[in-house]
């Protein structure tokens, strides 16, 4: 049901629970703001939105009233005209003359007002206010002098993250952006989301600055691969020099955050870049072409058995012709280097989430077992805090290590066995949960590591939505097309004489690769690279074309950087060519695979009386991840992510103080 509201003469209807701002967004107008943010508590600070409406003698605040039955607002009267004029004239007193040497310059809010409603001479003749800038953090700059007091990120850090960092100090003349204590600075996963939320040039990228303009560059759009929420992110680029990375709204996670691992990485694209093909001749590499490398592929692969082993990275589309491509030279040893990849995946409810992510917002109560949502996902662990704001009665339990969330959570024990004793109705609070509403239980990848989870039905009779909540994305894209083998696994590597490496982790490969024809096709390399016989340069995950599913089960495109490096490929098509060199034939796509169907299953759990199951259950649970900033080999050569782990350390006593706000 929908009101009929009247906006400078003209009839409209729109939902009831809109505020004027929000209905002009709706009917696709605008109203100047910039304390007005969609995905925060609304504060009234700037009074750049102000309207009239009819019958009432002052200037409203249109972000902070709500529509109603038959309202006439007027939005450009004369009177508006000149607030705007004057909002603007007292913003820009103090404001310095800093746009050429700005990097908001072109995307600046302030700047385009000013275009506007803006006078072209100044009437203020005393001495302009400075403000010290301040020490947030690595990748965060502030030019404080530039501030316009609109408190988005005070907000932000408040409400969104829980960790109070930021607040408003001084009155009048004196009021400023700042933290309350001097010796801590801000240390969050999602820090960098202030950079986007501040509408003007107080706060920027300390990585970014003075590298170039906005209207330089062009933009594509790709995901966030270091966990398996998969959140679209726009790619700003020029030539073929990524520049920075930017959130891109999305509708069905309804998110715009993205955590400064992604937003950050991208340094890591120019280090240790695999950018020729290489071919092993006695202890020496040769550099070589696409057709000799081919070549050498084709007298060395039939030497006997094909192991593939992927990465945590990997998409559908390259996984896909991987498996195709070696189930054509007669092998089914497909692997992923991660141990997270155990789980069952002949049903889909085995290895995604049950509910849609953005519905984790609308459960009173959570039960979290080996799973840190805030680090292991940290969109997930977003919505819960959202809940927690919102929900009176929200609850939040977890087993495992005590964590610092962002919210209120008890911890009951350390051990499986506590889950198990819950969902047998035998622990203490298994009433309470049986009992809620709608509640949640989320099992972390750790338990992936044993082969228990392989038995375990996921969704009981009970009507309890249990899901496991995988932290890598190529372990859901994996599942997907039936390929769950880990490393843990690794009788089928000693039967191979050949390993088909693809974007898989450098790290420990020597242990299970001696006296073995060794492939890696990829992107980075390290020096264990020393040891392979062929050497295949890949696109990285930011510059190709491709597909990637996440834990909901929805399909998420990418775009080509276009032209990059000379002998640079893209996966899937270095499986085609060799594919058509080897049999002379076509690896077609299957298009069908878009149809994700989603099967849920209701059955029972298997407790199996084991003697290495139980030995498992009362073992206790580990942290999935022990450094968010090196959670991966691309983050583990990205200077910006090593710095910034540094950090944690030199600054651990912040750390701890404002990460445990519950
Ligand atoms: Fe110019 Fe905007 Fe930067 Fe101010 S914040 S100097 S108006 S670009
Ligand atoms: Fe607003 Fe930016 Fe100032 Fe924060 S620093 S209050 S976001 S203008
Ligand atoms: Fe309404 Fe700032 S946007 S007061």
């Amino acid at each position: 049901m929908g009101v009929l509201i009247y906006i400078d003469g003209q009839k409209f209807v729109v939902p009831k629970n809109l505020t004027i701002l929000q209905a002009f967004e709706y009917v696709n107008k605008t109203i100047p703001h910039f304390c007005y943010h969609e995905k925060l508590l609304i504060s009234g600070s700037c009074r750049m939105c102000l309207i009239e409406i009819e019958n009432i003698e002052k200037p409203m605040a249109a972000c902070a009233v709500s529509v109603s039955e038959g309202l006439k607002i007027f939005s450009n009267t004369p009177m508006v005209q000149k607030i705007r004029e004057n909002i603007l004239e007292f913003l820009l007193l103090n404001h310095p003359l800093d746009c050429p040497i700005c990097d908001q310059g072109g995307e600046c809010d302030l700047q385009d007002l000013s275009m506007g409603y803006g006078s072209d001479r100044s009437r203020f003749f005393e001495s302009k206010r400075g403000v010290s800038d301040k020490n947030f953090n690595l990748i965060i700059k502030s030019i404080m002098t530039r501030c316009i007091h609109c408190t988005r990120c005070v907000r932000f850090t408040t409400d969104v993250i829980g960790n109070g960092f930021l607040g408003m100090t001084g009155r009048g003349i004196s009021s400023e952006i700042g933290s309350y204590r001097n010796d801590l600075i801000f240390q969050n996963e999602l820090s960098g989301n202030i950079i986007d939320l501040c509408p003007v040039g107080a706060l920027t990228s300390k990585i970014y600055a003075f590298k170039s303009r906005s209207w330089e560059l062009r933009v594509i759009k790709s995901v966030d691969i270091f966990d398996s929420i998969a959140v679209p992110v726009k790619i700003y680029f020029k030539n073929t020099e990524v520049f920075r990375i930017f959130p891109s709204k999305t509708f069905e996670i309804n998110n715009i955050w993205i955590s400064d691992r992604i937003r950050f990485c991208y340094d890591s694209l120019n280090i240790q870049r695999i950018d020729v093909l290489l071919i092993k001749r006695g202890n020496q590499f040769i550099k070589s072409s696409w057709k000799q490398c081919f070549y050498f592929f084709k007298k060395n692969i039939l030497k006997g058995s094909v192991t593939g082993i992927f990465g945590d990275h990997l998409n559908l589309k390259d996984l896909y012709f991987f498996k195709h491509f070696l189930n054509s030279l007669g092998s089914s040893n497909i692997i992923s280097d991660s141990s997270m990849s155990l789980l069952n995946s002949n049903f889909n409810n085995m290895y995604k989430l049950n509910t849609p992510i953005n519905l984790y917002k609308n459960s009173d109560l959570i039960l979290l077992v080996g799973i840190d949502t805030r680090f292991d996902a940290s969109i997930v662990n977003l919505k819960l805090r959202e809940n927690y704001i919102k929900t009176i009665n929200f609850e939040c339990f977890s087993i495992g290590k005590p964590l610092a969330l962002t919210f209120k959570n008890t911890q009951l024990g350390w051990n499986f066995d506590i889950f198990l004793q819950i969902i047998l109705g035998k622990h203490k609070i298994s009433k309470k949960i049986f009992k809620s509403k709608n509640p949640k239980i989320l099992l972390g990848t750790y338990l992936s590591n044993f082969n228990i989870s392989k038995n375990l039905n996921l969704y009981l009779n009970n009507n309890l939505d249990i899901s496991f909540l995988n932290l890598k994305i190529s372990s859901i894209n994996s599942n997907f097309l039936g390929v769950s083998n880990s490393l843990n696994n690794n009788s089928y590597i000693k039967r191979s004489n050949v390993i088909y490496f693809l974007n898989s982790n450098l790290k420990n490969f020597s242990k299970y690769s001696q006296n073995k024809f060794l492939i890696y096709q990829g992107s980075f390399g390290n020096s264990n690279l020393i040891s392979f016989d062929i050497i295949l340069p890949t696109f990285s995950f930011l510059e190709k074309k491709n597909i990637y599913i996440n834990n909901d089960g929805i399909f998420t495109k990418t775009e080509f950087i276009g032209k990059t490096l000379q002998y640079i490929r893209e996966d899937y098509l270095i499986f085609i060519s060799l594919y058509k060199y080897l049999f002379n034939n076509f690896l077609l796509f299957n298009n069908k695979i878009n149809n994700f169907v989603t099967c849920r299953l209701q059955n029972t759990l298997n407790i199996y009386n084991n003697k290495n199951i139980e030995k498992f259950y009362i073992k206790n649970i580990e942290k999935n991840i022990k450094n968010f900033y090196l959670n991966s080999d691309i983050l583990q050569t990205s200077l910006t992510m090593r710095k910034c782990s540094k950090t944690i350390f030199i600054h651990k006593y912040s750390y701890k103080y404002y990460n445990n706000s519950n």
